[in-house]
């Protein structure tokens, strides 16, 4: 059998580089003297849309499945769920002939103004590395790769081709890098597709560190890395950083600038062969799946109604809702007749089918009546005639539906949102229905949130049915009228105002650059840390019933970090109808050598609940779900201590706590230097051991020396952050030798035990 290297070693350079960019915007290059077949991409992420014609960029793509866009399918909190859409896309895949999809997205929603955020999960690493991980098992399982994107830190539209984001290393590793990590290492996805922008002054597409060091070296990853479209700037460096593949082709003088580089000597050979390899691989086993045949349109179809479901937030309802069979309903908006249910770019779908939400309401509204208004018109533009006929049709009903979609082109690929508002009309609309009908429920359709501060308490409940997909309208009804019970949770907060939102002062940047100033402080992390009151918080979602927490138990109370513990809780329905709670698990540390957010999310749970039933849930927590990225150590550490464990409903809604005590088994090196303080040395044990008794004849000395009376300050806090030779130049006239002498002795004897 002819290995990848037998066939590596009979392909020429030309051959080789040819390989490493992309024959046609959509496919990578064929060697048919070598039995090398293409290999063929399309979007991406919450559908398939393949162009028939490979050679176009953007054409009308064959017609395929719109599944609810990823802030929906987050809220589901799924992971099976997520799972079996990956597995639907890829045989969708199969029978259009696509050999890797382009998706899932799990940059992190940074601002909630970023353009793309539908495509995305959460603001929460954890969240999003999950369920990313199970729709790429879901996909891959059919023989259908993936494409983990875009990595990296690519959080806003706004210049996105060329924008610079500065980001800490801790930040980096926690909050943008975790999900990718996460999806990496438990999913072993295909291909990752690096990001447009740079970070930390270099392109995506040209990072060493990130495409080489951290995915391939640390996480492990056995893929091939594919630029972003585009993406590539110096073809050269790309390879040298660890770019494999280059799309959209074909582009000769980025291939011909391979070969040269090598016959000059600039480009090791050895590099572009590591490239192929990885190319050819994946290649091979997409070639092992055979492509044809169709996909069930209807079974699809109901599959993507189920998810919609699942993933839509019932924000907040008075008891209006499920709908007692109302006999008069105004229905009013006109997404319920043309339903908002994708965003712009990329990764928008042909669909096979759009159920109107108006008709599948129909359907379940029996013999009620029901009066129908637009009440807004496509453009976002002002009219009040729209507002007064709508009035009219509310001010007779039982109950108002109103269907607020934003303006289609307000959320897209490309470009993000300048506010986060309904349109002037749509608010004058909300107020004015409410205004006449305290019934009135608000359906609203959007990919990320909106502020609803002006309309919220005229609402008597409000429904968060987000791009829903093609089979969305159906899934309204079955939410309003009880077919299903409401169990999706946000992925993300609704804050009150763009002002309180995290990276309010350091976004878009400017200059080339963006500073995420924030560091680890994004959603629920800043709005916990701030205790800035929000909309709605972070995990929160409601049901038809009530659930009820109780027996919290963890399964050690003291714990070795590399143990972990597993967290138990009893679940029960206390309402009169079945429903699914999503069980939160958030850990909180509560003291730490660095800053840590309040409170993260380190465990999830979805269970489902007859009336009156009890299940008990168990969460396990391991090593990372307490540890924290450490620069300096440049590695994830835990610290001795207790943490508290917060099992909640919401992030903002904790049902018990237990605290638990971590013991480290890590063994750290010594941070000792030359400029360490004295705080540093006593922390450190082996500093304090070294420093000990000379520390203790300094301390009288330094007290007469510096006295402190008269100065109002307290002696040994000025003195603790003082670095060590500073405080030893002071006495200088007293010590046996000079302080420089003295630290480089001590630092001499800290390390000889460190490394004896
Ligand atoms: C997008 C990717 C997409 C690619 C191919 C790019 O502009 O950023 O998400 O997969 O185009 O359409």
């Amino acid at each position: 059998m002819t290995t990848i290297n037998d066939l590596i070693k009979k392909m020429t350079l030309e051959e080789k580089a040819a390989l490493c960019t992309g024959a046609t915007p959509w496919t990578t290059t064929a060697i048919d003297r070598l039995g090398v077949p293409e290999m063929t991409f399309s979007d991406g992420p919450h559908g398939v849309r393949h162009v028939e014609d490979v050679n176009t960029l953007i054409a009308t793509s064959l017609p395929a499945t719109c599944f609810p866009t990823a802030s929906c399918t987050a809220s589901t909190w799924d992971v099976d769920l997520l799972r079996e859409m990956g597995q639907a896309l890829a045989e969708e895949c199969i029978a259009l002939g696509v050999d890797v999809l382009l998706g899932p997205g799990v940059n992190m929603k940074r601002t909630p103004l970023c353009g793309r955020n539908f495509e995305y999960f959460s603001e929460d690493p954890y969240l999003a590395g999950q369920l990313a991980a199970s729709f790429i098992e879901g996909v891959q399982s059919k023989g259908v790769g993936t494409s983990l994107k875009h990595y990296a830190v690519n959080n806003q539209e706004y210049q996105r081709l060329t924008i610079n984001a500065e980001v800490d290393e801790r930040t980096l590793r926690e909050i943008y890098l975790a999900a990718f990590e996460t999806a990496v290492r438990k999913a072993n996805p295909w291909t990752v597709m690096c990001a447009y922008n740079k970070v930390n002054g270099t392109y995506c597409s040209e990072n060493h560190k990130l495409l080489t060091e951290i995915l391939k070296d640390e996480w492990g990853f056995e893929g091939l890395v594919v630029s972003d479209w585009g993406a590539v700037h110096d073809r050269v460096a790309s390879l040298k950083a660890g770019l494999d593949l280059e799309m959209p082709g074909p582009r000769p003088r980025r291939t011909q600038a391979v070969v040269e580089s090598v016959r000059s000597g600039v480009l090791d050979e050895a590099v572009l062969d590591e490239a192929v390899r990885r190319i050819l691989s994946i290649v091979f086993k997409a070639a092992e799946t055979p492509k044809g045949g169709a996909f069930d349109i209807a079974a699809h179809h109901a599959l993507a109604r189920r998810i919609a479901a699942e993933g839509m937030v019932l924000l907040k309802n008075n008891g209006i809702l499920p709908l007692k069979n109302p006999q008069h309903i105004a229905v009013i908006g006109r997404s319920a007749e043309t339903p908002y249910f994708q965003g712009g770019g990329s990764s928008h779908i042909n669909p096979t089918l759009v159920d109107s939400p108006f008709r599948e309401l129909q359907k379940l509204a029996g013999d009620a009546e029901l009066s129908y208004a637009e009440g807004y018109r496509a453009d976002g533009g002002s009219d009040q005639a729209l507002i007064e006929q709508a009035v009219e049709i509310a001010r007779l009903a039982d109950v108002a539906l109103l269907y607020i979609a934003l303006p289609e082109s307000k959320e897209s690929e490309g470009y993000d949102r300048a506010d986060l508002d309904l349109t002037p009309q749509q608010v004058a609309l909300i107020k004015a229905v409410t205004a006449v009908q305290p019934r009135t429920v608000v359906i609203l359709n959007n990919g990320a949130p909106v502020v609803m501060g002006d309309w919220i308490d005229g609402a008597a409940a409000v429904l968060e049915a987000w791009m829903m997909g093609q089979a969305g309208g159906g899934a309204i009804a079955d939410v309003l009228y009880g077919r299903v019970n409401p169990s999706g949770k946000l992925a993300e907060t609704f804050p009150l105002r763009l002002a309180d939102t995290p990276a309010y002062l350091n976004y878009p940047g400017g200059n080339g650059e963006v500073r995420y100033g924030e560091g680890l402080f994004i959603g629920y992390r800043y709005y916990d840390a701030r205790q800035i009151p929000v909309q709605f918080p972070f995990g929160h979602g409601l049901s038809y019933t009530t659930f009820a927490y109780s027996n919290p138990k963890v399964s050690a109370t003291t714990f070795k970090d590399v143990d972990g513990v597993s967290v138990s809780v009893d679940i029960t329905n206390t309402g009169k109808v079945a429903g699914k709670e999503i069980v939160q698990v958030y850990v909180s540390d509560r003291k730490s050598g660095l800053v840590r957010p309040p409170k993260e999310l380190k465990a999830f749970a979805k269970v489902s609940l007859e009336p009156g039933e009890t299940k008990t849930v168990t969460l396990p927590l391991d090593f990372r779900a307490f540890a924290y990225y450490h620069p300096a150590y440049r590695q994830w550490i835990t610290e001795d201590g207790e943490f508290d464990l917060l099992i909640g409903a919401s992030s903002a809604d904790i049902r018990c706590t237990l605290t638990v005590t971590l013991q480290s088994t890590l063994k750290l090196p010594c941070l000792l230097h030359r400029e360490s303080t004295l705080r540093d040395w006593l922390e450190d044990p082996r500093g304090q051991s070294v420093l000990w008794s000379l520390f203790q004849q300094m301390s009288t000395q330094m007290q007469e020396a510096f006295g402190g009376e008269g100065t109002g300050m307290d002696m040994s806090g000025f003195l603790m952050d003082m670095p060590l030779l500073s405080l030893l130049e002071f006495q200088e006239n007293m010590l046996p030798a000079s302080p420089d002498e003295i630290v480089d002795g001590l630092l001499a004897q800290v390390y000889s035990k460190e490394n004896g």
